[in-house]
């Protein structure tokens, strides 16, 4: 079993002084209490903050000693890293930005730059504590730049970031000043969970708009990296909840019914205090619901347990005068010497109260505004599993709405739903009560927090592994490169077919990006030069763009996919060719240009092509689609094709490709090494058409025919360099 290394801000204990001594209690919070129940079944060393600013010096090594045993290693935080980095750009930056509290966002360098420090200093930790084969699992929004920071001193260690917390909108994610610096911190893991699909859709659509990488199915290219992004919801220990008397000392138990009084009926709400979980629009609400249903005055009461939470952030502070009022409001107007409309605890409860109360409610009351996931809807769920009664109201802004579909969900911003939504539970019979139950512990009983981990962990483990189909790496010192470079200095004549845009030169947005640079030109100098070598570019480019680029070079080439072929320094049209049709195909592509600013029609000697590299990628594919009948229909009747290559539409004369093109050279001598690169769908046609024995090489994870791989254009130039 590999090692796993965890990293979160907090440890899973939380340190207290009593009367001057040290103690431990657990931390509350989904990250820890969900990954604490991973304990029993993985080797596992967890480095955090152990939640308390030791001021002596002289203290912490007798701290990290009395940590070890558990496998807990501490990072000590001072007073003012604690109050710049967490409760600062953690907790007045990222936490109300990430969660939509925009108007909460607190833009300070001052924050930021302590923000990168801390992360350092995790990093620091971490880097010299990371032996070979360790699975390293980075969690939560506090340590988003640590990824980096360990890739770079650890390149090749297995690497997994997971976010507790939404992932905002592109739109409210772009706001942030920081917000390239914390994607590219990020970008250092292997994969990347997210709880929802919606949290990790926006994440891929900040990533592509802000560091331009785009995803093909949740994976991303990053030179000759590749990161799986995925959805990855957190689970419960379901047992734990399910029985928990298993868990808990016989003299510690407590009977639920104890929580029942003269039949009234319980509602339940616990959260930690935060403006995220929705607090006072739930009070509000219950309030109006009292208002409106006088009936169940009396026969209801909202047991609301808030545990303290980051009380030195003022949102905080402001949120418990708000919460304190609100409570002394409702039970001044409604409260009775023998009834108490609303029972509020601000303080954490034990595991046997907290389970006890779940077995006890009759509905528990989940309202945040925004939650990442939301575990304790879930634990209420797992709860019941003995007596099959009990309603859960749960927010739709929560994560855990997504799988607990059968539980009632609401709008939290609407006081009338939730009033609608506490009749409904109040009165909803026991039969469809434990339908609902059941059908929702069913999912919580398979997608526990151990699959969730170990489901992270496989996905992890596999992405070392992942290789492109069938096509097998070249990468530097693998078997399959040795092979190449040995046949390509064996053999005598040799034909080396390249691909230009995505093969040795990346694409950009800026024209002047993309001319070849002095690196290049020498390198293709010197490969022409070698002797023995037939060196051919073909390329999609137009004839005098090539020629402009290219020609000094002195080398054959292929243009426009093969309408122009240069040989012996004269290019040649293909035979057959008419470009009469492009008058009719033309104002079709300019309706596509006025429909969708930013693409533009480039026009060849014998082709059309619409480019859409500068727009919105999923604009850009649903124009293609709303676009392909007619195109279709138009160049049927015309003799013409429709190439769709990457980022750009071409039409040309039917019979044209970059296939055909290669048998000008292949068909003309007799070569006993053939290779070929290429990245794009149009480079295909070349690797079909070469000789079973060919190298034929596919730049990028994209599905192909080539039967080796190389990850970016980077990759490419190494390997062209091996060959000069
Ligand atoms: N919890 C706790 N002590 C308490 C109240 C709650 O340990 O007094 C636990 C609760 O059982 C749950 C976690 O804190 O596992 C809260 O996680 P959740 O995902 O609901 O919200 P978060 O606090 O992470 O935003
Ligand atoms: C949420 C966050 C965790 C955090 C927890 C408690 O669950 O996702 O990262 O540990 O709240 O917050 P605290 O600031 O006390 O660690």
């Amino acid at each position: 079993m590999p090692r796993l290394v965890i990293i979160s801000n907090r440890l899973p204990i939380t340190i207290d002084t009593k009367d001057g001594e040290l103690f431990y209690h657990p931390s509350a919070g989904g990250l820890a209490t969900g990954l604490s129940s991973l304990d029993k079944d993985y080797d596992r060393i967890w480095v955090g903050w152990p939640g308390k600013i030791i001021e002596e010096e002289w203290e912490k090594p007798a701290i990290v000693q009395s940590l070890k045993g558990g496998g807990l290693v501490p990072v000590f935080l001072n007073r003012f890293e604690f109050e710049q980095y967490y409760e600062g750009f953690s907790n007045k930056v990222v936490w109300p930005h990430f969660h939509y509290f925009t108007q909460y966002t607190t833009y300070r360098e001052e924050y930021w730059d302590m923000y990168q420090a801390v992360n350092a200093k995790f990093a620091e930790v971490v880097n010299d504590l990371i032996q070979p084969g360790d699975l390293v699992w980075v969690h939560d929004y506090q340590l988003m730049l640590l990824p980096k920071m360990i890739r770079e001193k650890h390149p090749d260690v297995s690497l997994g970031f997971f976010l507790h917390i939404p992932f905002p909108s592109y739109e409210v994610f772009r706001i942030l000043p920081w917000r390239k610096e914390i994607l590219d911190g990020l970008l250092g893991a292997d994969q990347i969970g997210f709880h929802t699909f919606g949290y990790m859709r926006h994440f891929l659509s900040a990533v592509y708009r802000i560091v331009g990488h785009e995803h093909s199915f949740g994976k991303l290219t990053l030179g000759n990296r590749m990161i799986n992004v995925d959805v990855f919801p957190m689970g419960i220990d379901y047992e734990k909840y399910a029985h928990p008397e298993n868990h808990i000392k016989e003299n510690e138990r407590i009977d639920p019914e104890r929580f029942r009084k003269g039949g009234t009926r319980l509602i339940l709400s616990i959260d930690r205090l935060d403006y995220t979980k929705g607090i006072p629009e739930r009070i509000k609400a219950y309030e109006l619901f009292l208002q409106k249903h006088p009936q169940y005055i009396g026969k209801v009461s909202l047991v609301m347990i808030v545990v303290p939470s980051r009380s030195g952030v003022d949102q905080y502070q402001e949120l418990k005068s708000e919460v304190d009022t609100l409570v002394g409001r409702l039970d001044g107007i409604y409260g009775t010497f023998d009834w108490s409309p609303i029972l509020y605890f601000f303080r954490s409860f034990s595991f046997a109260d907290l389970t006890a109360l779940y077995r006890a409610a009759d509905i528990a009351l989940i309202t945040p505004l925004r939650d990442g996931m939301n575990l304790v809807a879930k634990e209420f769920i797992a709860s019941k599993n003995e007596s099959q009664q009990g309603v859960l109201i749960l927010s739709e802004m929560a994560g855990a709405s997504d799988e607990l579909t059968d539980a009632l969900t609401v709008n939290p911003h609407d006081a009338n739903d939730l009033v609608d939504a506490l009749v409904t539970a109040i009165e909803m019979p026991l039969e469809e009560q434990s339908r609902r139950l059941v059908s929702m512990q069913e999912k919580l009983k398979i997608h526990t927090v151990k699959d969730w981990a170990e489901r992270f962990i496989v996905e992890q483990t596999e992405m070392a592994e992942f290789r492109n189909y069938n096509a097998k790496s070249l990468a530097v010192g693998s078997p399959e490169r040795e092979l190449l470079l040995s046949k390509y200095e064996a053999a005598e004549k040799r034909l080396v077919i390249l691909d230009y845009d995505g093969t040795l030169m990346n694409f950009h947005n800026d024209p002047q990006a993309v001319v070849p640079d002095e690196e290049l030109m020498n390198l293709l100098d010197a490969l022409k030069s070698k002797k023995g070598n037939k060196l051919v570019v073909i390329s999609g480019r137009d004839k005098n763009t090539l020629e402009e680029w290219l020609s000094p070079l002195g080398i054959d080439m292929a243009a426009e996919h093969g309408v122009w072929i240069k040989r012996n320094d004269k290019w040649k049209a293909s035979p057959n060719l008419f470009s009469s049709w492009k008058d009719d195909v033309r104002p079709v592509l300019q309706h596509l240009v006025e429909r969708t600013p930013g693409s533009f029609i480039e026009e060849k000697d014998y082709s059309l092509a619409w480019h859409y590299r500068k727009i919105d990628k999923g604009l850009g594919e649903k124009r293609i689609r709303e676009y392909r009948d007619v195109l279709s229909y138009l160049t049927a009747n015309l003799d013409l094709q429709v190439l769709e290559g990457n980022k750009v539409v071409e039409i040309k004369n039917s019979g044209v490709n970059k296939g055909k093109a290669t048998m000008n050279w292949l068909n003309r001598k007799e070569y006993d090494f053939v290779l070929a690169i290429g990245d794009d769908h149009t480079d295909e046609d070349i690797f079909k058409t070469l000789p079973d024995n060919a190298f034929s090489i596919k730049v990028g994870l994209d599905q192909t025919v080539a039967r080796y791989n190389l990850m970016s254009v980077e990759d490419v130039r190494s390997l062209l360099k091996d060959l000069v």
